[in-house]
């Protein structure tokens, strides 16, 4: 049966419910060659023009699974199998938290949007790591370090070491997340001196233990002087790149949506937005730096126009929601007739 036409049954059940139940699905495929083999027939794709290379790491394709699907790293062989290039596990934090009340996911489909005000749940860096340590994709694997609910902001740095530090050894790259609007006041943390802070301390560490490429997430929603400045930090901290962008405040494409005071939106409305914002991005980094762009991004058109305004690579979540799970395939597939 097509996906479009389960879709419906689908959303009947609550959002989050129905994605818990997907990820112990997807746990438990991993477990049985026969659906790893059949899911990898199905939604992986093959061919040499969609493969990329960044630094040492090597990308099958462009297409990569974006971070807070996977917050607990159970599903990374999964999402290899599901054909995706890359993926993005987390976001981590030190210690394991709730997250925020419930309800706190909900589906907007006529605008095929996500509004999420999650907060981070997650069984903490340790207990990651306990489900990493076995992993063997060979896809490259970031990890997507967060800060505690009830750190201060001033001791952020420190809860994204403690990650960094834990997991490590299970990443091929790292992300830092100062972008999510649903952790209070964590966006603050994209301020010049706060990331800078945020920036060499990771960058020190990292220099100990060996380098890997760490890349910042920023939030769609900042000015173009917050963008100068961010880019300044980049440079002058010798980080390897951004991702562009996440969840947006912004609700003036889903009046649906205006009702909550809360959480950030996903999906398709965020496109003209990331866009714009990659163009910009790329205008102020120059060519060395790695630029990931997620954002409403649907199909090989978008990825094409993406790739066009200077990207290096795409991630997607909501996508996956409305598009189903042979979406990377799908993607990379239309993207083919661009290359
Ligand atoms: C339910 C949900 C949870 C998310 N959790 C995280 C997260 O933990 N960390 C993060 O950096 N981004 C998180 N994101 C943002 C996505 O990684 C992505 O940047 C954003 O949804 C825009 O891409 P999309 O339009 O393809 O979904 C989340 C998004 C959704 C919809």
């Amino acid at each position: 049966m097509s996906y479009s036409l389960l879709r419906p049954l689908l959303f009947l059940s609550d959002p989050e419910r129905a994605h818990e139940r997907a990820l112990t699905w997807l746990e438990r495929s991993q477990h049985s060659a026969f659906l790893s083999r059949l899911m990898r027939r199905t939604c992986q794709i093959q061919d040499k023009k969609l493969e990329r290379k960044l630094g040492n790491l090597i990308f099958p394709n462009p297409i990569g699974l974006a971070a807070g699907f996977d917050k607990d790293g159970r599903v990374v062989q999964a999402a290899e199998n599901l054909g995706f290039g890359f993926m993005e596990v987390g976001t981590v934090t030190p210690k394991p938290q709730p997250g925020n009340i419930k309800p706190r996911l909900w589906r907007f489909p006529k605008q095929k949007a996500l509004v999420n005000a999650l907060g981070f749940p997650g069984i903490g860096a340790a207990a990651v790591a306990h489900h990493l340590k076995d992993v063997t994709v060979s896809i490259p694997v970031g990890v997507n370090l967060g800060k505690n609910f009830d750190t201060p902001l001033e001791h952020a740095h420190e809860d994204l070491l403690a990650v960094l530090g834990i997991l490590y050894p299970f990443g091929d790259f790292f992300i830092v997340n100062v972008s999510s609007p649903n952790t209070p006041g964590l966006r603050e943390l994209q301020q010049f001196e706060a990331l800078t802070r945020i920036a060499s301390t990771l960058q020190e560490k990292l220099a100990e233990l060996g380098p890997k490429p760490l890349l910042v997430k920023i939030a769609p929603d900042v000015t173009e002087q917050d963008l100068e400045e961010i880019v300044q930090t980049v440079s002058q901290n010798k980080l390897a790149g951004l991702v562009v962008a996440n969840t947006t405040t912004n609700r003036a494409q889903v009046p649906g949506a205006a009702f909550l005071d809360r959480g950030g939106l996903s999906g398709k409305p965020l496109f003209e937005r990331t866009l714009s914002l990659i163009k910009q991005t790329r205008n102020l980094l120059g060519r060395d730096t790695i630029l990931i762009a997620s954002g409403g991004i649907f199909s090989g058109t978008d990825a094409a126009k993406i790739f066009e305004a200077g990207a290096d690579l795409v991630q997607i979540y909501t996508a996956l929601i409305y598009r189903g799970p042979r979406c990377a395939k799908l993607i990379n597939r239309e993207l083919l007739n661009f290359l």
